[in-house]
């Protein structure tokens, strides 16, 4: 039984703790953060990094405001990158023996035809499409997919072909063994979805948990991009809103949106808007609206300025895919730009070791994350101007990283607070 050194802290403060801890490489990868029944998490620590921790006094100030912060010796539970290692030695050998059962010999190729990375929904395992193209899996025939599925510790099967790129953005998703219906649970929300029909995003956890900790008592909340409720539920069942109206058009997601808001119990203070959001009959009621559709929510934009509450005003939480592959001056047309079918089908592979890893951007990411918000600012002042009246000041709170995209391209989201004059 291993024993790990671990930051032990609030959980409010967990997010927050881990960011700096990872800002200081003295997060230890290898093992989970834990949460506890005392209402704490504990977030391993890289042994040679506990000198430079001995001040916790500091991080307690900083961070964790005020709250107790202590080292303590935690029971190591490997990580989720550490279990896949293991799951991809087990593949390999039972791969190993069933090829050679049928005469293949194993090689290196065969190897690097194996997924690198995947998805898990409880016994359901996602693959990308770029493994099992050789043609020598052929000889084993379906038997190969019990067997990746056994391998991976799953009981399903099915492999991602690409997010499409119909208007609804749903992922071509292949069942290669059992049926597609899906129960995800994320930070005590439990949502079920077919995953050939809607798209569930792993990379956005951290845009989930942060929505988690506002508190939006009180408000009345527009979800522009609600999908099966990803962004909606934390809303209503963390970040207690008093009403949410969650907007979507494709049939399919607005049948497990609704199903979802049942399971969690919070139908009665959610209205869904099944229909394209820039018709929207509504206006003047929203304390927050939030835009989460990538590579961009440019399109809501007017609906969002409209929505906002004309006397106080509120704030709007804008996606964007932002470029800094191209010079300065021209990011704001590129951050707008499609992303590439490779780019799209990358959006199916585990996403959960590149939020682990995620770089927090470049210098010049930055940069290029200012002044495209800058611009982003500027322009809905206009928008509140020429669609709510009277004169708008609009204020950047925050740009929060959700992700990296692709190289060069980072998904993140801009706290706009607008004011009336
Ligand atoms: C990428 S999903 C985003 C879901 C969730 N916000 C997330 O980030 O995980 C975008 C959702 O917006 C819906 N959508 C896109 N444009 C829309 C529009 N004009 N009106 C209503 N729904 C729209 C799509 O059908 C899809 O379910």
């Amino acid at each position: 039984m291993k024993m790990v050194p671990s930051l032990k802290v609030p959980q409010r403060y967990g997010q927050l703790c881990r960011k700096h801890l990872q800002s200081k490489g003295a997060l230890d990868l290898r093992y989970s953060i834990q949460k506890h029944s005392d209402g704490t998490v504990t977030l391993p620590i890289v042994p040679s990094s506990l000198p430079q921790l001995d001040d916790l006094s500091t991080l307690q100030c900083s961070v964790a405001h005020g709250s107790k912060c202590e080292i303590v010796q935690i029971q190591a539970q490997p990580s989720k990158k550490e279990k896949a290692k293991c799951c991809s030695e087990k593949l390999v050998e039972a791969l190993q023996d069933q090829l050679s059962s049928h005469g293949v010999r194993w090689n290196e190729d065969l190897k690097s035809d194996l997924p690198q990375s995947w998805q898990r929904h409880g016994d359901l395992v996602v693959i990308g499409e770029n493994c099992f193209t050789l043609p020598a899996w052929k000889n084993i025939g379906i038997e190969l997919w019990s067997t990746v599925a056994h391998g991976l510790g799953a009981k399903r099967l099915a492999q991602i072909k690409q997010i499409s790129k119909d208007c609804f953005r749903t992922p071509l998703v292949i069942m290669l063994l059992g049926d597609s219906h899906v129960t995800h649970v994320d930070n005590k929300i439990r949502y079920e979805f077919d995953i050939t029909k809607c798209m569930f995003s792993f990379g956005n956890i951290t845009e989930k948990l942060r929505i988690a900790s506002f508190n939006c008592s009180g408000e009345t909340v527009v979800d522009l991009y609600a999908g099966i409720g990803y962004f909606t539920l934390p809303y209503l069942v963390h970040a207690g809103a008093a009403h949410v109206h969650a907007c979507e058009w494709n049939p399919d997601a607005v049948k497990a949106l609704k199903r979802n808001l049942q399971l969690n119990k919070v139908s009665d203070r959610c209205t869904v808007h099944q229909g394209d959001n820039r018709k929207l009959p509504l206006e003047d009621l929203a304390d927050r609206v939030n835009l989460g559709l990538i590579p961009s929510s440019e399109e809501g934009w007017p609906v969002a300025c409209r929505l906002l509450r004309r006397d106080t005003g509120g704030v709007l939480h804008i996606h964007q895919n932002v470029s800094s592959a191209v010079p300065s001056t021209d990011t704001r047309r590129q951050a707008a730009l499609p992303a590439s079918d490779e780019q799209i089908a990358a959006e199916g592979e585990d996403k959960t070791r590149v939020s682990l890893n995620a770089p927090r951007g470049s210098h010049r990411d930055r940069e290029a994350w200012r002044t495209w918000a800058e611009d982003t600012a500027t322009r809905c002042a206009e928008l509140l101007t020429d669609l709510a009246g009277g004169a708008w000041r609009t204020h950047i709170m925050h740009i929060e990283h959700v992700k990296s995209y692709a190289p060069h391209i980072h998904h993140i989201v801009l706290d706009l607070e607008c004011t009336p004059l």
